[in-house]
Protein backbone atom coordinates (compact mmCIF):
# COMPACT_ATOMS: atom_id res chain seq x y z
CA UNK A 1 0.00 0.00 0.00
CA UNK A 2 1.17 3.90 -1.03
CA UNK A 3 2.69 4.97 1.96
CA UNK A 4 1.86 8.89 2.74
CA UNK A 5 4.69 10.94 1.74
CA UNK A 6 6.36 13.68 4.62
CA UNK A 7 8.33 16.75 3.25
CA UNK A 8 11.96 17.41 4.59
CA UNK A 9 14.04 20.22 4.33
CA UNK A 10 17.99 18.85 4.90
CA UNK A 11 20.86 21.03 4.36
CA UNK A 12 24.09 19.38 2.53
CA UNK A 13 27.67 20.52 1.53
CA UNK A 14 27.52 21.64 -2.34
CA UNK A 15 30.05 18.74 -3.51
CA UNK A 16 28.10 16.13 -1.66
CA UNK A 17 24.58 17.21 -3.31
CA UNK A 18 26.84 17.08 -6.80
CA UNK A 19 28.14 13.53 -6.35
CA UNK A 20 25.07 12.13 -5.52
CA UNK A 21 23.01 14.23 -7.86
CA UNK A 22 25.68 12.43 -10.94
CA UNK A 23 25.37 9.28 -9.61
CA UNK A 24 21.39 9.31 -9.14
CA UNK A 25 21.55 10.49 -13.23
CA UNK A 26 23.87 8.04 -14.51
CA UNK A 27 21.68 4.96 -12.30
CA UNK A 28 18.49 6.47 -13.81
CA UNK A 29 16.06 7.87 -11.06
CA UNK A 30 13.23 9.90 -11.83
CA UNK A 31 14.26 12.60 -9.41
CA UNK A 32 16.72 13.27 -6.54
CA UNK A 33 13.95 12.23 -4.21
CA UNK A 34 13.63 8.91 -5.06
CA UNK A 35 17.13 8.51 -5.40
CA UNK A 36 17.23 10.02 -1.79
CA UNK A 37 14.67 7.34 -0.62
CA UNK A 38 16.70 4.48 -2.05
CA UNK A 39 19.66 6.04 -0.33
CA UNK A 40 18.42 5.95 3.50
CA UNK A 41 16.35 2.58 2.48
CA UNK A 42 20.36 1.16 2.09
CA UNK A 43 21.23 3.07 5.10
CA UNK A 44 18.63 1.16 6.93
CA UNK A 45 19.51 -1.52 5.87
CA UNK A 46 22.96 -1.62 6.87
CA UNK A 47 22.43 -0.72 10.24
CA UNK A 48 19.93 -3.57 10.38
CA UNK A 49 22.96 -6.11 9.77
CA UNK A 50 24.86 -4.57 12.15
CA UNK A 51 22.73 -4.59 15.12
CA UNK A 52 22.68 -8.82 14.37
CA UNK A 53 26.51 -8.16 14.57
CA UNK A 54 26.88 -10.25 17.68
CA UNK A 55 29.08 -13.68 19.15
CA UNK A 56 32.90 -13.95 17.86
CA UNK A 57 33.57 -12.29 15.38
CA UNK A 58 36.36 -11.22 13.31
CA UNK A 59 36.11 -8.00 10.65
CA UNK A 60 37.85 -5.01 9.54
CA UNK A 61 36.63 -1.54 9.77
CA UNK A 62 37.66 0.55 7.23
CA UNK A 63 37.56 4.36 7.56
CA UNK A 64 38.41 7.64 5.56
CA UNK A 65 38.97 10.57 6.99
CA UNK A 66 40.72 14.27 7.29
CA UNK A 67 43.06 14.35 9.41
CA UNK A 68 43.19 17.98 9.84
CA UNK A 69 39.64 18.25 11.70
CA UNK A 70 40.66 19.41 14.83
CA UNK A 71 40.52 16.92 17.73
CA UNK A 72 39.94 13.49 15.25
CA UNK A 73 42.73 11.99 15.79
CA UNK A 74 43.47 12.35 19.59
CA UNK A 75 39.36 11.15 19.27
CA UNK A 76 40.45 7.90 17.30
CA UNK A 77 43.39 7.21 19.53
CA UNK A 78 40.89 7.36 22.32
CA UNK A 79 38.76 4.71 20.68
CA UNK A 80 41.71 2.69 19.63
CA UNK A 81 43.09 2.83 23.20
CA UNK A 82 39.94 2.19 24.68
CA UNK A 83 38.99 -1.31 22.98
CA UNK A 84 42.77 -2.24 21.88
CA UNK A 85 41.79 -5.77 23.11
CA UNK A 86 39.86 -5.97 20.21
CA UNK A 87 41.92 -4.28 17.46
CA UNK A 88 44.16 -6.53 16.71
CA UNK A 89 46.02 -4.42 13.92
CA UNK A 90 45.62 -1.74 12.06
CA UNK A 91 47.11 0.00 8.58
CA UNK A 92 47.49 3.30 7.76
CA UNK A 93 48.24 5.19 4.63
CA UNK A 94 48.20 9.21 3.71
CA UNK A 95 46.58 9.10 0.19
CA UNK A 96 46.31 13.22 0.17
CA UNK A 97 47.68 16.34 1.97
CA UNK A 98 44.72 16.00 4.45
CA UNK A 99 43.31 12.67 3.75
CA UNK A 100 44.13 8.99 5.84
CA UNK A 101 42.80 5.63 5.08
CA UNK A 102 42.89 3.35 7.97
CA UNK A 103 41.73 -0.09 8.33
CA UNK A 104 41.47 -1.49 11.75
CA UNK A 105 41.60 -5.34 12.11
CA UNK A 106 39.49 -6.85 14.95
CA UNK A 107 38.01 -9.87 16.59
CA UNK A 108 36.17 -10.52 19.59
CA UNK A 109 32.79 -9.98 20.80
CA UNK A 110 30.88 -8.69 18.00
CA UNK A 111 28.93 -6.28 19.93
CA UNK A 112 31.95 -4.93 20.98
CA UNK A 113 33.17 -4.45 17.49
CA UNK A 114 30.15 -2.92 16.27
CA UNK A 115 30.66 -0.79 19.32
CA UNK A 116 34.03 0.43 17.46
CA UNK A 117 32.70 1.08 14.49
CA UNK A 118 29.97 3.25 15.64
CA UNK A 119 32.03 5.41 17.73
CA UNK A 120 34.17 5.81 14.51
CA UNK A 121 31.06 6.81 12.43
CA UNK A 122 30.51 9.51 15.13
CA UNK A 123 33.38 11.69 14.43
CA UNK A 124 33.29 14.45 12.66
CA UNK A 125 35.85 14.43 10.16
CA UNK A 126 35.31 10.90 9.65
CA UNK A 127 34.35 10.30 6.15
CA UNK A 128 33.95 6.88 5.21
CA UNK A 129 33.50 3.99 7.63
CA UNK A 130 32.68 0.30 6.45
CA UNK A 131 32.52 -2.40 8.55
CA UNK A 132 32.96 -6.43 7.33
CA UNK A 133 32.59 -9.35 9.75
CA UNK A 134 33.65 -12.99 9.42
CA UNK A 135 32.23 -15.63 12.21
CA UNK A 136 35.80 -17.88 13.57
CA UNK A 137 34.81 -21.24 12.17
CA UNK A 138 32.43 -20.80 9.59
CA UNK A 139 34.62 -18.97 7.19
CA UNK A 140 32.56 -20.55 4.26
NI1 LIG B 1 47.64 9.76 7.31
Amino acid sequence: MEQELTRIGVSLPENLLEKFDEIITKRGYSSRSEGIRDAIRSYIRYYAWMSEVEGERAGTISMVYDHSQRGLVNSLLDVEHEFSSIIRSSLHIHISHDMCMEVLLVMGEGKEVKKVAEKIMTLRGVKHVKLTTIIPGEEI
